[in-house]
């Protein structure tokens, strides 16, 4: 049988990173498409040449063509521009919004059989306007967020707790901005919640509270160190899980930003919510019950989003 294919739209630092943990999880095939010339190229010769020591079977393409991207069965997305110091995620809307165009026309032209996964922020609203451009099934595109700042959540607690981060799991909601929402009476260590890992006196409210802002600011403090862009190990680390769940129809429960008709009260939104992936897709949103204070933090998170949704139709009318 044909190994998938796997099309990853942008061969930046997320791009080549995604490209290697293909190869070394022998997930498929991989095409890498990017504007920037020689850039694709040069990262697919370069992994394919570590494939003797990396012990893994793979082909690896570099292009500037959409034709090379047909077929496949995965597309993630990574083209455009990251942030830099002092910049927000919301700062890179209009160069962004452009290049979802050009990615979705691609998408919906050469591949519009594929799952895909989008990385390019402001994360939420490029979601929702590449599957406008698009026009694939809502259940075919989603964004990856919430596995990379629960990841995040999980990672600091693992380390105020001094257990396994994989025995910790976490819970984070809404936009991939400042405004997420970290659930922590749904987050556990081996299935005791938080709260009563305060109440055991594991740790204390205060330092709970400072986490819980930490794992908001994730991404700046990462922007912060380097300066001369944004976080790529775990951010693709973390779109190889959402893929994974896909090939392999694993019905893995993951937070993503999926398309939300119905439940929460959303009328056909993209944000932040469980989901579960499968080889359909999103196959399930799941609800969950929130508090006054939590439903509070996730409108005010689902009202950030609409605004930047609103942006990009004041950008291009077409979206409409
Ligand atoms: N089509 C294809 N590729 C494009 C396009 C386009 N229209 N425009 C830009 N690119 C390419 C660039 O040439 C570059 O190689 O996208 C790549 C982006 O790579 P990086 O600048 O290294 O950015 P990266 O760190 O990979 O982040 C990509 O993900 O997390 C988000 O905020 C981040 O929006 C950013 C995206």
């Amino acid at each position: 049988m044909a190994r998938p294919k796997i099309a990853l739209i942008g061969a930046g630092q997320i791009g080549g990173t995604l490209a290697h943990l293909v190869a070394l999880k022998e997930l498929g095939d991989v095409v890498l498409f990017d504007i920037a010339e020689g850039t694709p190229e040069g990262k697919a010769l370069d992994i394919s040449e570590s494939g003797p020591a990396g012990g893994f079977d793979a082909t690896l393409k570099g292009t500037q063509s959409y034709a090379d991207i047909a077929g496949a069965d995965v597309c993630i997305v990574t083209a455009g521009v990251p942030r830099k110091p002092g910049m927000s995620r919301d700062d890179l809307l209009g160069i962004n919004l452009k290049v979802m165009k050009a990615v979705g026309e691609g998408i919906r032209d050469h591949a519009p059989d594929a799952f895909v996964i989008c990385i390019t922020n402001p994360l939420d609203a490029m979601v929702w306007a590449l599957r406008q451009y698009s026009g694939l099934p809502h259940e075919k595109v989603c964004g990856m967020a919430g596995v990379l700042d629960s990841g995040r959540f999980r990672h600091f607690l693992s380390l105020e707790f001094g257990v396994s981060m994989r025995d910790v799991s976490a819970f984070v909601l809404g936009g991939h901005g400042d405004t997420m929402v970290p659930l922590t009476r749904y987050s556990t260590v081996a299935g005791i919640p938080l709260p009563d890992l305060v109440k055991m006196g594991w740790t204390t409210q205060e330092k709970l509270d400072a986490i819980v802002q930490r794992t908001r600011d994730g991404g700046a403090e990462i922007v912060g160190l380097l300066k001369t862009g944004s976080a790529y190990y775990a951010p693709a680390t973390s779109a190889i899980e959402m893929a994974e769940a896909y090939l392999k129809d694993q019905k893995r429960v993951l937070p993503c930003a999926a398309h939300v008709d119905g439940a929460y009260g959303l009328d056909g939104f993209y944000v932040g919510v469980p989901t579960v992936i499968g080889a359909g897709g999103i196959e399930r949103v799941i609800e969950i019950a929130m508090n006054k204070d939590e439903q509070a933090m996730f409108d005010k998170s689902v009202d950030a989003v609409k605004g930047l949704v609103k942006a990009c139709k004041e950008i291009d009318g077409a979206l409409g």
